[in-house]
């Protein structure tokens, strides 16, 4: 077999089972949801070490609304602090944030702190750390076609124009490559409604480790795991 020896470009991740490691300790779900910040900091740090061109994050699902309201709330207090409290951070390793998702759908204050964080950070040059927030895959494939169907609508664009290509300029990750290596923490064997369109030949990795506890060495065994996997891209081996 032949490896593709390289490191991965763009590492998307689903940090779930922050709720699962609080259970093993005794602790409320909240608490789980606060030390995956810390996660959130060491793993961004490697990865913006390591040169990995991007980073994405999914930190609040569409379908975690359906939460208890209490989790929910503490959930976007949290994000905020890390917004605000990140800033200095994100400066010193050259970070660019950006977000996908129907970001209009969060709280204002939220949506501010955001913004704020996007424009001090747009002229970064290093790694792009994107949050997935308020994001759903088929929605974002729906707000494509929606808009595609605007445009055709309005003359600006033909039928045929609408390819592979076209239609990826109409997606929330118009700007990014898709994702190299797929972590899923927790274990679960789902994708859950994360990056549909882009993860069409990504490398997916799971591992048992709850998000909590996920740090620098289970990074590097993900990295180390996708040099050895073959990428054919439904071609044949060399
Ligand atoms: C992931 O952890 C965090 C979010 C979905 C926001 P969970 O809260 O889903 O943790 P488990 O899966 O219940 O353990
Ligand atoms: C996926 O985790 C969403 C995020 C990590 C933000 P969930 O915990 O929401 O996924 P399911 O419900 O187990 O599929
Ligand atoms: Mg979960």
């Amino acid at each position: 077999m032949s490896e593709n020896g390289e490191a991965p470009s763009h590492i998307a991740i689903i940090m779930d089972g922050n709720g699962r490691w609080a259970r093993q300790r005794g602790l409320v779900r909240i608490r789980g949801h606060k030390e995956g910040v810390e996660s959130v900091r060491e793993i961004t740090r490697e990865c913006a070490k390591k040169h990995i061109r991007q980073l994405t994050l999914y930190a609040f699902s569409q379908e975690n609304w359906k939460r208890p309201r209490r989790e929910v709330n503490l959930l976007m207090k949290l994000l905020k602090d890390f917004l605000i409290g990140e800033r200095g951070e994100i400066e010193e390793n050259n970070i660019r944030l950006t977000a996908i998702g129907r970001i209009s759908g969060l709280p204002e204050d939220v949506q501010r702190e955001l913004a704020i964080s996007i424009e001090e950070s747009k002229d970064n040059t290093g790694m792009v750390l994107c949050l997935a927030l308020n994001y759903g895959g088929r929605s974002e494939i729906v707000d494509a076609a929606k808009n595609i169907a605007r445009s055709v609508k309005a003359g600006k664009m033909g039928l045929e124009e609408i390819t592979e290509e076209t239609f990826r300029r109409f997606l929330y990750t118009s700007e990014m490559t898709d994702p190299d290596l797929l972590i899923r923490t927790g274990g679960e064997m789902r994708v859950s409604n994360f990056l549909l369109w882009e993860i069409s030949y990504t490398e997916l990795w799971v591992t048992p480790v709850c998000w909590p506890d996920f740090r620098k060495r289970h990074l590097d065994e993900a990295i180390q795991e996708y040099a050895r996997r073959e990428r054919r891209f439904g071609g044949l081996q060399e």
